[in-house]
This record gives C-alpha cells, sequence and structure tokens, in this order.
C-alpha cells in the first residue's frame, strides 16, 4: 500500500483520526476566511438561480445528501429531491429545465451514479459534484466541481471521506442561503464561524473513543441493533446503521425516531441494543419520549447527546456518551465520529476483517 497505517491497527482507524486535519483542510477551501465569507471555487456559478435541488448518490454518500437536504431546505429554503442513484434513472424523474443536479460520490466512479449524472445532464440539468478523486470521471463531467481533501480512503466503510462530503455541503447551504437572500451579512459570519468550529469539535468527540470501546463490548454480542434520530440525525442513523453491518456483519437498522412506533418497536425486547443520536434542541423531547418508549420494553439504551441532552434525559440508559454542544449546522460532522467508532469496535471485538469487509468494494464500478 502507498498510504501506510502509521500508528494505527487499521487503515479505518486511522482514517477516523484524520477527520480534524482532513476536515479542517476541506473547509479552508471553501471558507476565504474564518471570520469572513463563504467563496465557492467557481463563484461565477449563479446560485442565486437555483429553484430546485436533485441530489444523487450511493452508500454513505447518500446519507451525506440526507443531511443536505436538510440543511438546504433548512437555511436556504431551497425545495430538494433526494435519490438514491440506482432508482434515480429509472423511476422517471421530473427535471426542470435549468435545475441543479448534485452527485455526491468519493470515488467519482460508482457507476450507478456515474449514469444517474449522465441523465441528468440529458434531461438539461446542471451537473453539481462532491468528490473525493478531483480526476475522476464524475470530476470530469461536472459543471461545478466541488472537490472534498479527504485525502486517500483506504478502508472500504467510508468515514473521512463523508465528514468532508458534510463539509463542502454545508459550506454550500451557507452559500446558497447567502444567495437567496436569506441571510444578513451577520448571520453568514456567525455560520461561517460555526463551520470554523468543526474541525475542534470533531477532535472532543474523538475523546470518547475508550469510551465507545467499553460500550461496543456490550453491543458486538447482539442480533440486531437500532439506530433512532430525528432531523439530519435520523440520517446519521441511517449511516450509523450502515456502517455496523458492513464492518461486524451485525443486522442494524436505523430510523427516524417517530416512525420506531409504527413497526420496529415490535422487535424491542432486553437483547435489543438501541442507539439513540438526539442532540439537545427542538426535537431532543420528542426523541427522549422515543426513547422512554424502548426503556420501557427492556430495550437498552444507548444515549448519545450534548451535555444538556445527557442532563435531562435521565439516567436509565446502559450508556451515555457526550458531545460537544455544536450548532446543528455541524452537529453531524461531529455525531458522526461516535457511530463510525461505536462500529469500528465492535467489528474489532468481533475479529472481522475491518478495512476488507466480505462482499464488499470501495468503488461499485457496475449497475
Ligand atoms: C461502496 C463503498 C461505500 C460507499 C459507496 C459509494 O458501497 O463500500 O463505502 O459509500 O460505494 O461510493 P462513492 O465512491 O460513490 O461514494
Amino acid at each position: 500500500e502507498l498510504v501506510s497505517k502509521g500508528n494505527h491497527r487499521h487503515y479505518m482507524l486511522k482514517e477516523i483520526y484524520e477527520q480534524p486535519i482532513v476536515v479542517a483542510q476541506t473547509l479552508r477551501s471553501y471558507l476565504k476566511r474564518l471570520d469572513e465569507e463563504i467563496s465557492l471555487p467557481i463563484p461565477e456559478f449563479d446560485l442565486s438561480s437555483i429553484r430546485r435541488v436533485t441530489i444523487v448518490a450511493c452508500g454513505t454518500s447518500f446519507y451525506a445528501g440526507m443531511v443536505a437536504k436538510y440543511w438546504f431546505e433548512q437555511f436556504a429554503r431551497v425545495p430538494v429531491d433526494l435519490d438514491v442513484a440506482s432508482e434515480f434513472r429509472y423511476r422517471a424523474p421530473v427535471l426542470e429545465e435549468g435545475g441543479l443536479a448534485l452527485f455526491i460520490s468519493q470515488s467519482g466512479e460508482t457507476a450507478d451514479t456515474l449514469a444517474a449524472l449522465r441523465h441528468a445532464r440529458a434531461e438539461g440539468q446542471k451537473i453539481a459534484v462532491v468528490v473525493n478523486v478531483p480526476t475522476s470521471s464524475m470530476a470530469r463531467e461536472a459543471d461545478l466541481l466541488l472537490p472534498t481533501h479527504a485525502g486517500p480512503e483506504i478502508g472500504v466503510a467510508s468515514t473521512k471521506a463523508f465528514t468532508c462530503q458534510l463539509a463542502v455541503l454545508a459550506a454550500l447551504a451557507a452559500n446558497l442561503a447567502q444567495a437567496k437572500g436569506r441571510l444578513t451579512r451577520a448571520e453568514e459570519r456567525e455560520l461561517v464561524r460555526h463551520l470554523g468550529e468543526a474541525p475542534a469539535a470533531i477532535n472532543a468527540a474523538l475523546a470518547y473513543d475508550e469510551e465507545i470501546q467499553l460500550v461496543a463490548q456490550r453491543i458486538a454480542a447482539a442480533r440486531d441493533v437500532l439506530y433512532l434520530g430525528r432531523g439530519p440525525d435520523y440520517a446519521l442513523a441511517l449511516e450509523g446503521a450502515l456502517k455496523l453491518k458492513e464492518i461486524s456483519y451485525i443486522h442494524a437498522e436505523g430510523y427516524a425516531a417517530g416512525e420506531m412506533k409504527h413497526g420496529p418497536i415490535a422487535l424491542i425486547d432486553e437483547a435489543v441494543p438501541v442507539i439513540v443520536l438526539a442532540p439537545s434542541g427542538p426535537l431532543f423531547d420528542k426523541t427522549v419520549s422515543n426513547m422512554q418508549e424502548v426503556q420501557a420494553r427492556g430495550g437498552k439504551v444507548v444515549l448519545i447527546s450534548d451535555y444538556d441532552g445527557i442532563a435531562a434525559a435521565g439516567d436509565d440508559c446502559i450508556a451515555r456518551i457526550t458531545m460537544p454542544k455544536v450548532h446543528p449546522l455541524i452537529a453531524p460532522l461531529v455525531y458522526a465520529v461516535p457511530v463510525q467508532l461505536l462500529a469500528y469496535h465492535v467489528a474489532v471485538a468481533k475479529g472481522t476483517d475491518v478495512d476488507q469487509p466480505r462482499n464488499l468494494a470501495k468503488s461499485v464500478t457496475v449497475e
């Protein structure tokens, strides 16, 4: 391998630990200065004329797109369609002339995503891509290239590429909001300041590694694990479940916390660990009441929240993992860390091949 693991036992762990640096590196190319405004690399691209964004991706990149949907709608008030690439082309999507289609891919080569990009172009869309490989097919075919600067990612399960995608998408959400006149200069500066805090907050989340490793010992014996969250944390719940099944082979499901009562609640008993992602904020109380529904059925809850959330949620959990309290625009970058570390340590406890999980490929070039 050209890239070394350094002192780390696996590439995946090394890549998890690189996140403060690579996210900072990525943000630096989108923020003029940390106390100033956001500037995308191609300023002549007119964001103010965008009326709808269609986001298409696969796997972990799809979940980055799902977080971005929440951000674009909340901050810029721009409607967003979201599809997995293998569904997009075949559902006969209705695309407005001149709309923006945004493709997210670590490799820039995933066959389904590339085919979707070509379909969108043929349908008259402007093409924006968020890719980690600037020489990739998707990068070459884009009108607007938004690179992530994660460096080569070797672990098959994506980690640092995901948080770098989120960094770019957060900057894009803020820039779109600004272009749409939804932010005053002062508000824009405020968002930029919060974005600049992301690397330090990711670092603070990494400090819980040992605690997460202890939790992982308990999760490793489970047959099924449920992840719950609301809003952007719903996307992270899905990503957490994906990470766990990819590398530990434990069956895991991510669910919108409020939707649990319409199905998965039937699975809850003492043997099912439930990972609840719930930063304090407007959705917190609602998620906590879903968590209590789990506890009332004997489910074993691992709560991931900030100081305020942990203090408010009571102590009926098998573990509580404290995250720094951060702005909603950077929370997904921070909460990505405990779900990555949890999956990693469960996989190590089970003795699976973390960097090369069975049946999976780093880049899937068949449809
Ligand atoms: C594969 C990898 C995943 C990745 C997905 C999309 O399934 O194992 O880690 O998220 O492809 O890849 P892309 O390169 O398009 O982001």
